[in-house]
């Protein structure tokens, strides 16, 4: 059974899927086999940062269509990608049993590692989606609306499954010291608030060679690999599979 990852931030604009295709570049490159669903399911955006041109989408595989390996597309490294549906309005409400499908046709998967990618915000369906994932990765800045936003599904996380295996991953920080700083204020609230810790992986330095990759449509870590996020990345990966027993 796959190993389900959900990458979550409440607020948009964090750096999901950064994290999401870099991570499953820098997993893959460790020799695990990771697939990626860009599961926010109103405005997708995967397929662009792994500059590829999907011909077939979740909308595919929700409708019966396709089954989950006719619509996987072969990306940078290895990594799969199952690509979002952009527009599809439909896709941002499914029923509670399609959602279960899917997250079960997912575990299915033959790779070890399937990452989710979702949506901002705290809808049901997006709560829901991450609540079925075996682990959590909560991604946040140093900004308050960000804070309240990461800690608005930490909450609602907390009451629906545990906060067991949940990593909070800083971004945008200017150094690893000021990461484990904002990792501990966070840290605290659910300490306090939610009577459960979570866990530190490492956080990832502001770089604009995020942005210079983005707009050059590849991969930071095909386009930048001497990058500062992109080796941020990579010990966050390691210590993510050590953490997990994925190697
Ligand atoms: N570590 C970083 N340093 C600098 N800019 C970043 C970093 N991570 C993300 N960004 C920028 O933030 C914006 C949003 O990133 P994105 O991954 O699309 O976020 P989300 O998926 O949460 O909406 C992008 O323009 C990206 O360039
Ligand atoms: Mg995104």
């Amino acid at each position: 059974m796959a190993h389900l990852i959900g990458i979550a931030s409440g607020k948009g604009g964090v750096g999901k899927t950064t994290m999401t295709i870099n991570l499953a570049i820098a997993l893959q490159k460790s020799g695990l086999t990771t697939l990626v669903l860009d599961a926010d399911l109103g405005l997708a955006n995967a397929q662009l940062m792994l500059g590829v041109k999907p011909t077939h989408t979740i909308s595919d595989l929700l409708s019966g269509n396709l089954a989950l390996d006719e619509i996987e597309l072969n990306c940078y490294a290895g990594v799969g990608l199952i690509p979002g549906a952009s527009g599809k309005e439909a896709l941002t409400n499914l029923s509670t049993p399609t959602l279960l499908d899917l997250i079960n046709l997912l575990k299915a998967s033959p790779k070890q590692i399937v990452l989710l990618d979702t949506a901002a915000g705290i809808s049901k369906q997006n709560m829901q989606l991450l609540s079925t994932c075996d682990s959590k990765l909560i991604i946040f800045l140093d900004e308050p609306s960000s804070i309240a936003d990461a800690y608005g599904v930490l909450k609602i996380q907390q009451s629906k499954s545990g906060l067991e295996s949940t990593f909070l991953i800083p971004n945008k920080v200017n150094d690893q010291d000021e990461g484990k700083l904002l990792y501990k204020k966070m840290n605290g609230l659910c300490m306090n608030f939610l009577s459960e810790p979570t866990q530190y992986l490492g956080s990832i330095r502001k770089d604009h060679k995020v942005l210079t990759a983005i707009r050059s449509r590849s991969p930071l870590a095909k386009q930048h690999p001497e990058s500062l996020a992109w080796q941020d990345i990579r010990l966050i990966a390691e210590q993510l599979a050590k953490s997990l027993a994925l190697n």
